[in-house]
């Protein structure tokens, strides 16, 4: 079967044998299906290109639920499963009042892929209300539980990208949120300014959600329209050594202090730099509006993708001697 719906990017490429899961009992049937020593695991699609058909079964994970944990006067515990929309889940969370996740509004994905990059935007990361996740082994076959600390969460990285890389099915995944004196975050910049903007002095949950969904819907395409995965780098850590020396040529050259020693580089600048904002090649390119974003306008395939993707760090390379690192997968 085609992939195309199943990858934000909308790339069209083929799956050999494809199955979807909406509960864990067809979870069970899949693994039992001994004749496929290699799998993919596909959540939401948003954070994956596509560059050639997969040989692999594709296992769709599509397990629904959101329910309530545990609560006392002042903090809930929601579990929610891997299948669930994350929009869709922070919105949930907001119509009851809970807060912690309004930062993450509007992130592609779903769920129970969430954790595996520590997904993070203005000032707030997945891990931040983080409890723990269920997780199914594929090679022993049973249930584990990894609580935070198991996790090793760092920026956009967890235990799910190194050791357990492909060795585990995420199938529910536990968040710690307020019911009550919530502590919004609007400490990154545009958040503020957006508030104001809308006239909003003592903002709730609710508006700070508002306001992230009116900046990202600003600058970053909609993947039901544009394909594309989000950030398609990380954003570059180098030391002030560095930094130093590329701020005698670049003296616009935005940082942001990571220790004493390394200051992390917003990917989107180096991009621009290098002259690739808003830049067409046939039916790909990089979005006019954020610089990190790669873009499908239409059939592009994921080589083309690639293909972009590594003149993008070839010419970063060459200018700042710096290396991007995807933060997308790609298969
Ligand atoms: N910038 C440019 N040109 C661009 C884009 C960015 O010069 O085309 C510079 C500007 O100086 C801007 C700064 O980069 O002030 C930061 O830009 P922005 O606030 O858009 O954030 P980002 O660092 O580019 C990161 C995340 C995003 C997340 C935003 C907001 C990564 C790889 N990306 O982007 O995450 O939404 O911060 O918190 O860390 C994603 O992971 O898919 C994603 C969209």
């Amino acid at each position: 079967i085609s992939l195309k719906q199943y990858n934000t990017f909308g790339i069209d490429v083929n799956a050999k044998h494809f199955t979807s899961i909406s509960n864990i009992n067809d979870l069970e049937q899949a693994l039992a299906l001994k004749d496929y020593p290699e799998k993919l695991i596909l959540g939401g699609g948003s954070n994956i290109l596509l560059t050639k058909d997969q040989e692999m079964l594709v296992m769709h994970v599509n397990i629904k639920g959101i329910s309530i944990v545990s609560e006392d006067d002042d903090f809930v515990i929601v579990k929610a499963y891997a299948g669930e929309n994350w929009h869709d889940f922070v919105q949930w969370c907001l119509a009851h009042d809970f807060g912690g996740l309004e930062n993450l509004s509007l992130i592609p994905g779903n769920v129970g892929t969430a954790p595996i990059q520590n997904i993070g935007a203005y000032g707030v990361e997945l891990k931040d209300s983080f409890v723990s996740c269920e997780a199914l082994s594929l090679e022993t076959e049973t249930f584990q539980t990894f609580l935070k600390t198991a996790c090793n969460f760092g920026y956009r990285n967890s235990i799910f990208k190194n050791e357990a890389k492909g060795k585990y099915i995420i199938t529910s995944v536990s968040f710690k949120l307020t019911k009550r004196h919530h502590k919004v975050n609007i400490g990154y910049g545009s958040i503020s300014a957006k508030l104001e903007e809308m006239n909003i002095t003592k903002p709730t949950i609710q508006d700070v959600s508002k306001a992230v969904i009116e900046i990202r819907e600003s600058k970053l395409p909609n993947p039901k329209i544009i394909g594309n995965s989000g950030s398609f780098f990380k954003n570059p850590v180098i030391s002030k050594t560095h930094f130093q020396k590329l701020y005698k040529n670049f003296n616009d050259i935005p940082s942001y202090p990571v220790s004493d020693v390394e200051v992390k580089i917003p990917a989107g600048w180096l991009i621009e730099k290098a002259g690739f904002k808003g830049k067409h090649f046939g039916d790909y390119g990089v979005h006019k509006n954020q610089a990190l974003v790669l873009v499908n306008y239409g059939n592009a395939s994921g080589t083309d993708i690639l293909k972009l993707s590594n003149l993008i760090q070839n010419t970063v390379k060459r200018l700042f001697d710096i290396s991007l690192e995807a933060e997308v997968n790609i298969l």
